[in-house]
């Protein structure tokens, strides 16, 4: 495979070419590279490779001449899919580079055989003129949310992971399809950990299983080492992965799903805005109580408060509770006992405050919810903030009836959570939905 590199540092990259397997395949032909500096390419006697930024800002932009100029001398086509091959061009905003695209070039490589040329264009400065991505179809790439000062070291990344991966690179074959990120043993989770000689290492032992010599056993253990793992420190991994039955099952016995434990939610019937907007209070109903209630029980929620300052609503709301968590109701239906067992009445928000802080011994971080956004209350945080937040702290979400929580409501809040869908047109989910997608969106599992 070639690599031609786009660079105005060509010398970043000696040393790190010509080191252990990397320099192996160079010399033994399955690796070759060449590099085009764009100062090459420029037309003035000072070589000018950049220039300030139209609209103004701090530092230089690459020029696109020089660098137009290099990728024709490359045999790339302006406005035009041509070109010795794959033109790929680092940006810190580009499409996250990972395993899988890795080996998606090195497959192509495989295929077409070793003549197989990527290009690489390396950014320096504030990043490259935006025209050289319209006139030469260049895949925008990224190798982690981090700026580096230019895209050499971004480089020596892709290199290093699509080379590794094409036959004839690694000693054993059998390495790269058992690491992390790649479907076969590992199913797209990060590697187990591994262990070496001595069997016991300042008073730590090996795991049994692995001297046991019992293949089936080692690979299970590496299976569930690697879920853990991934569980541990990226759950997300471990939602994309192809989990089976047997997987699902011991996941289940080792660990719950995200709980809610510390995450309270209270469904607020006053202060909330009427069809006119104005604040007042509206009437408590038996479908919001059930709904929220079970979605309360299926994220494991600590609790759900029911508030209302009128007595004649809590009255209807106790009737409701009695029946279907020691009247007929639960007899015929233990499932939504167990349910509406969380729901605890209350007057008003603070009186759930002080319920919570006599339970938790902390006082819960309230987060109001609203369907807009702009609503001049209290700043949004994000989903993934609260989850952070459940970490430490009781957390009380407050949903609105009515047409959602008044004013006087939101700014009783350390922080409003985003509208869900508020880019779309229409968002007027019932406030049952609405607890359920914030539910999923703070505590959401492997699926
Ligand atoms: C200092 S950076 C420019 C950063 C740019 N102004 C921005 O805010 O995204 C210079 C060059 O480094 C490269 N670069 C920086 N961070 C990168 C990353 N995370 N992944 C890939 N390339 C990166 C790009 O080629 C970029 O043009």
């Amino acid at each position: 495979m070639h690599f031609n590199i786009v660079t105005l540092f060509p010398e970043y990259f000696s040393g790190p070419l010509d080191c252990g397997q990397l320099g192996k395949a160079r010399e033994s032909g399955l690796l070759s590279f060449s590099f085009h500096s764009p100062r090459d390419a420029a037309e003035d006697k000072r070589r000018t490779v950049d220039g300030p930024p139209y609209g103004g800002g701090p530092g230089m932009v690459m020029l696109p001449g020089p660098l137009s100029r290099t990728l024709r001398g490359l045999g790339f086509i302006p406005r035009s899919a041509g070109g010795p091959g794959p033109l790929l061009l680092f940006k810190a905003g580009g499409i996250p580079f990972g395993q899988t695209r890795a080996a998606a070039l090195a497959e192509e490589a495989d295929r077409s055989g070793r003549d197989r040329t990527l290009t690489l264009i390396c950014g320096r400065y504030e990043g490259i003129d935006a025209r050289i991505e319209e006139l030469f179809p260049a895949q925008p790439v990224s190798v982690g949310d981090f700026v580096l000062n230019g895209g050499e070291a971004a480089a020596l990344c892709l290199i290093e992971a699509v080379s590794r991966l094409l036959p004839g690179f690694m000693g054993d074959e059998r390495s790269r399809e058992e690491e992390s990120f790649t479907p076969g043993l590992c199913g797209g989770l990060p590697e187990y950990p591994q262990y070496t000689r001595p069997e016991v290492f300042e008073g730590l032992a090996v795991p049994k299983v692995l001297l046991s010599g019992d293949h089936a056993g080692i690979a299970l253990w590496r299976r569930q080492a690697s879920l853990l793992a991934a569980l541990q420190i990226r759950p997300e991994l471990a939602a994309a992965a192809a989990l089976d039955h047997d997987d699902r099952a011991w996941l289940q016995s080792v660990c719950r799903p995200a709980t809610g434990r510390n995450l309270y939610c209270a469904l607020v019937h006053f202060p909330v805005l009427d069809r006119e907007d104005n604040p007042g209070a509206a009437s408590l109903t038996n479908l919001d109580i059930h709904d929220i209630a079970r979605s309360s029980c299926t994220y494991g929620l600590g609790g759900f408060y029911a508030l209302t300052p009128l007595a004649d609503q809590r009255a209807l709301l106790r009737d409701i509770l009695r029946y279907w968590t020691a009247g007929p109701g639960a007899r015929s239906n233990p499932d939504r006992a167990r349910a509406l067992a969380l729901v605890r009445e209350g007057e008003d928000i603070a009186c759930a405050v002080a319920d919570l802080e006599l339970r938790t011994g902390t006082a819960p971080l309230l987060i109001g919810t609203s369907a807009r956004s702009g609503h001049g209350g209290p700043p949004e945080m994000t989903f993934a903030e609260i989850a952070g937040y459940l970490q430490t702290r009781p957390v009380l979400l407050l949903f609105g009836t009515g047409r959602g929580l008044a004013p006087q409501a939101l700014e009783m809040c350390a922080a409003v959570a985003p509208p869900l869908r508020a880019l779309g047109a229409y968002n007027h989910l019932s406030v049952r939905a609405a607890a359920a997608v914030t539910f999923d969106r703070i505590l959401h599992d492997l699926d």
